[in-house]
């Protein structure tokens, strides 16, 4: 007699940003290993694999926006979620991933292909009734999930989230300025890991400093140095390194990011998200700006320094590296609500300026 095939492991879906994909493949494979199988990018921004340890470690997680369970419901259409045994199992379901909340949510938040018609508002009143739960003001809510046709086989799929909020919403994050950079992108031009221990790592135009937090929550021994002109900048990203208990290994420091009071050779690591002139500056400003950061970057750089650049000014950002002693090493385009930023690895030329 042959033994029965285990059945496989749950199976869940990853949101990312448009263009993070490998990095988020990358986390989950390097922090979960074998528990990570079937890893696909069925389009952008999603990553679909079975996971078979607790779910809850995957909040562990740093590069994705959110996750999600998923399962099939073989049903043709959304109606049948009303019958007893689908409403029934979908209530276990929702009752099963708010219990894995550290508090138990107050809201229900449901994205459904079809949500106007008259059965997806009846099924959402149902479950709101049911789940003694109010409508998410927000759209999301705290437990949210999505419905809709399975791409892969006949019938629907539920994906609940994991999570009562986005993991990209981080703890940290006390004051959001206009231009504040997505924590999942911080953490993406931070994931570079060769960096010898005590090295020094330098944050151009730092703002609320979520590059250098993201960097510091993951390479515990650097010494960080942001480097901003904006004195409410400065502020509010002192209030998000005391959040992120990262104060006393983040030094403030209000300057010109084109004249940094440091010396020549002191950075190990550069990271810019530099002004683009739609929140932040001007394109006018920035055709001086570029230039001028470029230079002082490899005047702080050390020999094998990377600079870590990200920007959607990317003719002006070639154009200024031609007179620059840095070249691009690799280039990642990505989607953010409708910018094309690129996250760019220069590294210098061997010869100093
Ligand atoms: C796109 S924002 C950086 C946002 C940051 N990544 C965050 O998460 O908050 C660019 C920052 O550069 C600063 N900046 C622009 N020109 C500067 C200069 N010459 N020296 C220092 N800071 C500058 C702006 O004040 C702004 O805070």
């Amino acid at each position: 007699m042959t033994n029965p095939k285990p059945a496989p492991a749950p199976l869940f879906e990853a949101e990312v940003i448009p263009g993070l994909e490998s990095f988020a493949i990358q986390e989950l494979r390097g922090a979960f290993g074998r528990k990570v199988d079937q890893v696909k990018t069925p389009r952008a921004g999603f990553i679909r694999f079975r996971f078979s340890g607790q779910h809850i470690e995957l909040r562990r997680l740093r590069s994705v926006i959110a996750v999600y369970q998923a399962h099939l419901f073989p049903i043709p259409r959304p109606k049948a979620f009303l019958g007893h045994q689908h409403f029934a199992r979908l209530t276990q379901i929702l009752t099963k991933a708010s219990r894995s909340f550290d508090s138990p949510p107050r809201s229900l938040g449901i994205a459904a292909a079809g949500s106007r018609s008259a059965v997806m508002r009846r099924l959402q009143k149902e479950l709101l009734t049911t789940m003694k739960l109010a409508p998410a003001a927000d759209g999301k809510g705290e437990l949210f999930m999505r419905m809709l046709p399975n791409r892969e086989a006949p019938g629907w799929e539920v994906l609940v989230r994991i999570s009562p909020k986005p993991f990209s919403a981080r703890d940290y994050r006390r004051v959001n300025m206009p231009g504040s950079l997505n924590a999942t992108v911080a953490y993406a031009m931070t994931a570079d890991k060769a960096l010898g221990d005590k090295a020094t790592v330098v944050n151009l135009c730092s703002g609320t400093s979520t590059i250098l937090i993201e960097h510091g929550l993951t390479h515990p021994q650097h010494q960080l140095l942001a480097i901003e002109w904006k004195t409410a900048a400065l502020k509010a990203s002192e209030r998000n390194a005391r959040a992120s208990g990262l104060h006393t290994r983040i030094q403030h420091i209000r300057a010109d990011a084109r004249r940094a009071p440091l010396p020549c050779g002191a950075a190990a690591r550069l990271y810019a998200d530099l002004p683009f002139g739609q929140l932040v500056g001007s394109h006018e400003s920035n055709v001086q700006l570029y230039p001028s950061i470029l230079r002082e970057a490899a005047r702080l750089a050390c020999d094998d320094a990377a600079f870590i650049v990200l920007t959607p000014e990317v003719n002006l950002l070639r154009r200024s590296l031609k007179q620059s002693p840095w070249r691009i090493v690799n280039e990642t385009r990505i989607n953010l609500r409708g910018l094309h930023p690129r996250l760019f690895v220069l590294r210098r030329n061997s010869t100093r300026i």
